[in-house]
């Protein structure tokens, strides 16, 4: 399956596809993680990454789209993929419809989160990231069994640098402005899944492995 993830920063995307991947056994794309990982190896595309990133604004379409193209065409991408955080503009977008076209494949649904804006805040500033294995937690909503230690590999959890209310706040004016708009252009290709992200972490899963059924 070839699979998008959208929803404004906070709705869950990464909590999801983590378990969706396995579920459909096909490979996360995540462009957040990229660039994360980028920093983290202290490349020179890592570098100018983490200024966007930090303000929480976009990083550019050109570095984004092709980072992505390079990606698609990894021999792991071939079972399937979800990409999540990816497309961001209008831009990137139509560039990922002509890669996709040039590499003869079609998108099978794009699954949209939504989750009311008053909600993200608290998402965001609580959540608490795996340095080993990148898995999500949330102090209050998805404690881990060990404070400040990851379920799966037992890795340290830290604080993401735009996950503080100033960077968060742009996030999501950004997400409004320019990626919201995307909605209604998944829709009109008729790909477009809406799911209720406002409910309890499995049951959000139940209803997007529901409605690709
Ligand atoms: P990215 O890493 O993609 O961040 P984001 O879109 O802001 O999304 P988040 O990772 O913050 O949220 P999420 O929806 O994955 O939520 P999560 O599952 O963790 O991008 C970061 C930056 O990189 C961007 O700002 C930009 O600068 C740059 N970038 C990336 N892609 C780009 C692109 N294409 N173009 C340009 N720039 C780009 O959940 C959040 C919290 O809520 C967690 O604590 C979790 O435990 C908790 N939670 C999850 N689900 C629930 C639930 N159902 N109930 C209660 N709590 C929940
Ligand atoms: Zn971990």
């Amino acid at each position: 399956m070839k699979l998008l993830i959208m929803g404004p920063p906070g709705a869950g995307k990464g909590t999801q596809a983590e378990m969706l991947v396995k579920e459909l056994n096909i490979t996360h794309v995540s462009t957040g993680d990229m660039f994360r990982a980028a920093i983290k190896e202290g490349t020179e595309m890592g570098k100018k990454a983490k200024e966007y990133m930090d303000k929480g604004e976009l990083v550019p379409d050109d570095v984004v789209v092709g980072m992505v193209r390079d990606r698609l065409q990894k021999p792991d991408c071939v079972k399937g993929f979800l990409l999540d955080g990816f497309p961001r503009t209008l831009a990137q977008a139509q560039a990922l419809d002509d890669t996709l076209q040039t590499m003869g494949i079609q998108l099978d649904a794009v699954i949209n989160i939504a989750v009311p804006r008053d909600k993200l805040m608290a998402r965001l500033t609580g959540r608490r990231v795996c340095r080993g294995c990148g898995a999500s937690y949330h102090i209050l909503f998805n404690p881990p069994r060990v404070e400040g230690k990851c379920n799966s590999c037992g890795g340290e959890l830290y604080q993401r640098s735009d996950d503080n209310e100033e960077a968060v706040a742009n996030r999501l004016d950004v997400y409004e402005a320019q990626t919201q708009p995307l909605i209604d252009y998944y829709a009109g290709k008729g790909l477009l899944k809406n799911i209720n992200g406002d409910q309890e972490i499995k049951k959000v899963l139940e209803d997007i492995l529901a409605c690709l059924n």
